[in-house]
């Protein structure tokens, strides 16, 4: 199709974000023009060459009985039983799935498409948040309004140049943190310690103080409600602890009134912005991601650990930890594998405002008004017809095939793509991979002992972190 990506991602600068602003209004009747053009040629097909999207609905009763007991599994059997990238079924609403990237990029790069306030059955308690909808969930002149308080954050903290060096320093007295607990208390719960680090780690980092563990676990507990189940009671006041805390971080203050001042934006919705972010998107996500990262270093071969471990230390023994950072291309490798294979966010959704012809490698599909597309992120970065051997853990892949990064989807739109208005990439890219491969680097020096080695079925459609069950350690030591 006549779509461009890809440009390296880097945070815009000043002159992008005006530019961006400038091209807001151009970029609708660009797309437009694109789907004026793909509706020609569309339209110059015969009738046949479009076809209806494949499968059944079936019963939503069963559907999600297969879900709980096949996970990712379920949806992998319905895309090979209906032979299709693209098929519909039924998950308390019809949804269509797209198990492709050609699939997915639609989603980002389709004027016709609008996001809503859910995931799917999962819609967002906005009790939780002060009655605010998120800039994730919204669309036009507000989402292009709030977008710009993550490219200040992100701008605001990689310009400090000792940034690296204290990232490293929090993360390293963070895991200490963690083998001091797994040692005096051999019974704690690992996965919730490692919890609590990273929880500290991200609201040091972007808030200037820590938020107490408790609080965040209770935020994404109430934050996404199924339509028939009511929030628990509890949302408005762990709500408003953590609000509290956010005011009270220094980062946090500097940065509002900075923005208020700077972009007239509210410093309610910042806050509440921040929140959002920085507990859905930054301690989840990278909770998910270093659990996954650290159980599967111990699935590699020695000498893919040796190449690691030479990046770590390099990493450890310089002062200049920027510049180290940006070398590791090994350790960058494995971050990327880890996101490919256990993205932290496996779904994206759009709903659908228009009819419009997806176009896909496989055929064109028609889509109507109101149909719910479903980003089947998971599978599409382990599509057979990009990646060899999908499943495996290939922490070289990218070395071979760098031109592979363009098919990663894990941040929400492809990961090479410009950040530009209205396709909803991830605002903190580059800041989650720069936690991500300094997390990696001391993950590298932990020496761990588990209790039954973790394992992956692609069963539990719950768990975002890359092992079946739980994460028990007999022992963890430096
Ligand atoms: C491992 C870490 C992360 C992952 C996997 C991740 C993934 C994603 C994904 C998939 C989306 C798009 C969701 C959709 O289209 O429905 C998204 C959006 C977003 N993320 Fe991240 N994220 C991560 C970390 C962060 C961090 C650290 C921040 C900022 C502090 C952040 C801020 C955002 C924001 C603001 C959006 C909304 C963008 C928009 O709608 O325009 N994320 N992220």
């Amino acid at each position: 199709m006549p779509v461009t990506l890809v440009k390296s991602f880097e945070e815009p600068s000043d002159d992008t974000v005006e530019k961006e602003d400038r091209d807001k209004k151009t970029m609708g009747k660009t797309l437009s023009k694109w789907m004026f053009k793909n509706a020609n040629s569309v339209a110059d097909m015969s009738e046949d060459r479009v076809q209806q999207v494949p499968g059944s609905l079936g019963l939503t009763l069963f559907n999600v009985m297969g879900l709980v007991k096949s996970g990712h599994l379920f949806y992998r059997n319905r895309r090979d039983r209906n032979k299709s990238n693209v098929y519909k079924v039924s998950i308390y609403q019809p949804r269509i799935v797209l198990c492709s990237f050609d699939g997915i990029r639609q989603m980002y790069e389709n004027t016709a498409v609008r996001k809503e306030p859910s995931f799917g059955m999962f819609v967002f308690n906005q009790e939780i948040l002060g009655n605010h909808t998120p800039l994730i969930f919204e669309n036009d002149e507000i989402h292009h309004q709030r977008r710009h308080i993550f490219i200040e954050l992100s701008k605001k903290i990689f310009c400090n140049k000792n940034f690296i060096n204290e990232l490293s320093q929090s993360i390293s007295s963070e895991l200490d943190h963690v083998i001091d607990t797994m040692t005096s208390q051999p019974s704690s719960d690992f996965e919730d310690a490692l919890s609590g680090a990273v929880g500290n780690v991200v609201t040091r980092c972007i808030v200037g103080k820590t938020i107490d563990n408790e609080l965040l676990k209770k935020w994404m507990d109430n934050c996404l409600i199924k339509k028939f189940k009511k929030a628990r009671a509890e949302g408005p006041l762990v709500y408003e602890k953590i609000r509290q805390s956010v005011k009270e971080g220094p980062i946090f203050r500097e940065f509002a009134a900075g923005l208020v001042k700077k972009n007239g934006l509210l410093e309610e919705d910042i806050c509440n912005e921040i929140i959002f972010a920085l507990i859905f998107n930054a301690y989840k996500a990278l909770h998910g991601f270093v659990v996954s990262a650290l159980v599967h270093l111990s699935n590699l071969s020695e000498d893919k650990q040796i190449k690691l471990q030479n990046d770590a230390s390099n990493f450890h023994q310089s002062t200049d930890k920027t510049t180290e950072l940006n070398s590791a291309t090994d350790v960058e490798n494995y971050t990327l594998e880890i996101f490919r294979l256990f993205p932290p966010a496996s779904f994206v959704f759009r709903r659908v405002t228009e009819n419009f012809v997806l176009p896909l490698k496989s055929g064109n599909y028609q889509v109507n008004k109101d149909d719910l597309l479903c980003g089947n992120v998971y599978l599409s970065q382990r599509d057979p017809d990009i990646f060899d051997n999908p499943d495996k853990l290939d922490p070289d892949r990218f070395q071979r095939q760098p031109h592979l990064k363009d098919y990663l989807t894990c941040f929400g739109a492809p990961f090479l793509q410009d950040s530009v208005p209205n396709i909803h990439k991830c605002g903190g890219q580059k800041l989650a991979l720069t936690f991500a491969k300094v997390f990696v680097m001391h993950l590298l020096t932990l020496r761990i002992e588990y209790d039954g080695q973790p394992s992956w079925s692609g069963k539990k459609i719950k768990r975002i972190i890359g092992s079946d069950k739980p994460v028990r350690v007999k022992a963890i030591r430096k």
